[in-house]
């Protein structure tokens, strides 16, 4: 399994910011595993709290995805994705290990002879490809697949409209949850 820093604080985090914005602190996710892939076949994983359903029929979600994530950028090219829901028991090892950006120059502080580094953040996990081509984990609480219907780019983020394609639930038990994972993405 690759090694990967501890995650540090995440920027925006509101420490300094007064006001209504320490609300927001108190709005409860669950942690998912966004799987994706390139027109070439190549794989990605990132860690998003940012997802939701917004319609029951068609069945559609959001997802809310920073814009110079890889992952966006490999959903725009092939129009799909996978939602992997991290299991309460175990998900936090899986969390660990595909927390940082795949690509090395969107990390801060490495020096910019690292900057053509791109990790496999998959490597050694237990996935499966779906027919959507998407990495699908095997051994978590379980996941569903989405075709992108519609991009909306709202601030530093674009919110992805899929449309629910497949999906299973691989175990019992609930999804982690960002609090009990005690990191933060809000604010
Ligand atoms: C707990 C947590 C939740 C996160 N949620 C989101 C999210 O909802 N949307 C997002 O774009 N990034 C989110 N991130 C940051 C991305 O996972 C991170 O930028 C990722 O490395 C992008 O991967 P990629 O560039 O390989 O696609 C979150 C990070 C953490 C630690």
């Amino acid at each position: 399994m690759a090694n990967h820093p501890e995650p540090k604080p995440l920027p925006g985090s509101p420490k300094a910011i007064p006001g209504p914005e320490h609300a927001m602190l108190k709005l409860s996710y669950g942690v998912h595993v966004i799987g994706s892939h390139s027109r070439n076949g190549d794989l990605n994983a990132m860690i998003a709290d940012w997802v939701m359903q917004v319609s029951f029929n068609p069945r559609l979600v959001t997802v809310g995805i920073e814009n110079d994530a890889r992952t966006l950028r490999f959903i725009r090219e092939t129009g799909v994705f996978s939602v992997n829901l991290l299991h309460e028991k175990d998900g936090d090892v899986i969390a660990r290990q595909v927390v940082m950006p795949s690509e090395s120059k969107k990390v801060r502080g490495r020096p910019d002879d690292m900057n053509a580094l791109v990790f496999n953040k998959l490597e050694g996990l237990d996935y499966g490809i779906h027919e959507n081509g998407c990495p699908v984990l095997n051994s978590q609480l379980g996941w569903f697949t989405c075709e992108a219907e519609q991009y909306i780019v709202t601030g530093d983020h674009t919110l992805v409209v899929g449309r629910v394609t497949d999906g299973e639930i691989l175990r019992p038990g609930e999804m982690l949850i960002e609090r009990d994972l005690g990191w933060e993405y809000a604010g």
